[in-house]
């Protein structure tokens, strides 16, 4: 795992160099939709920071806001109020340092899993009008690194079709990861998966992440899953979201669920969203 990630590394001049994480500063966000001609509101003052290299989960009930917030992290939407930095600038709009991955990995049906994999790298061939040479064969070499962090080296000729929700769910991964993310946001992205793949796949993000160092910001109604993963779990209240509570865990990885100390956070979290168990 991590020769591969050094692999990665060493081509990284594809991309934007290596940068060991971004910083994300969420100040003050306030953020509305308007419905049916009356306001609603959906974030209310929300404060909070990624360090470079972090891991932070977003925990929050279902509608409460988090997709919303996260919409605003990758430039996707531009908050009412407030304001949302990355290493200090104003996000103004989408970039190829922080990627998204959704709960639904939205491959393209026609094109094989290398091909999937294959888009941003390709994005950057029309910008800057490569023909071949070293740097097509560098975005080769990352696609392939990309296949091998997520364990699909024999399926990158397979199509969207012939492959399990688990296995879509790593080509979303992989198309995120070959694009060296400085932030990788995840949007739930472990909801659609059964039980087994999920606590598998929980535990291959831990270790890409350890390996890469990239900053995760990630969403999920899982309390069990944001302990696991996270070093800090920011809490949110019903809609509008606020932040209610946040929970540092320095527990090592590799992570146990069944860990006393993952059980006691547990019960914290859930007490502070009104779940005394
Ligand atoms: N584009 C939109 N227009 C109007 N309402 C929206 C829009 N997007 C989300 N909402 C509403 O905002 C609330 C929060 O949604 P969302 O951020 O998706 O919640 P979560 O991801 O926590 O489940 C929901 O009530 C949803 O209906
Ligand atoms: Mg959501």
């Amino acid at each position: 795992m991590v020769a591969v990630a050094e692999a990665l590394n060493r081509s990284a001049a594809v991309a934007a160099p290596l940068s060991g994480g971004a910083r994300i500063d969420v100040r003050h966000v306030s953020h509305q939709f308007a419905l049916r001609g009356a306001a609603l509101p959906v974030l209310h003052d929300v404060s909070f920071t990624v360090e470079p290299g972090e891991f932070v989960a977003l925990l929050g009930p279902s509608g409460c806001g988090k997709s919303t917030l996260l919409r605003l992290v990758a430039g996707l939407d531009t908050p009412t109020q407030g304001s949302v930095q990355a290493d200090g600038a104003a996000i103004t709009g989408p970039d190829p340092s922080r990627v998204v991955v959704f709960q639904d990995p939205t491959l393209y049906p026609w094109r094989t899993v290398r091909g999937n994999v294959g888009i941003g790298p390709q994005a950057q061939r029309a910008r800057f009008a490569w023909r071949g040479g070293a740097q097509e064969e560098q975005a080769q070499r990352r696609i392939d690194a990309a296949l091998e962090l997520v364990g699909l080296s024999d399926f990158a000729e397979a199509f969207p079709h012939q492959l399990s929700g688990g296995m879509a769910q790593r080509v979303a991964l992989a198309r995120a990861l070959v694009n060296d993310p400085a932030l990788l946001v995840l949007d739930e992205p472990f909801g659609k998966l059964d039980s087994l793949t999920r606590i598998r796949m929980q535990g291959e993000l831990a270790r890409l992440w350890q390996d890469a160092r990239f900053s995760v910001l990630l969403v999920t109604h899982d309390v069990e899953e944001a302990l696991l993963l996270a070093a800090r779990v920011i809490v949110f209240s019903e809609r509008p979201a606020r932040v209610i509570a946040e929970v540092r865990n320095d527990a090592p990885y590799p992570r146990h669920r069944d860990d006393p100390k993952l059980v006691a956070l547990r019960r914290e979290v859930l007490a502070q969203l009104g779940l005394d168990t």
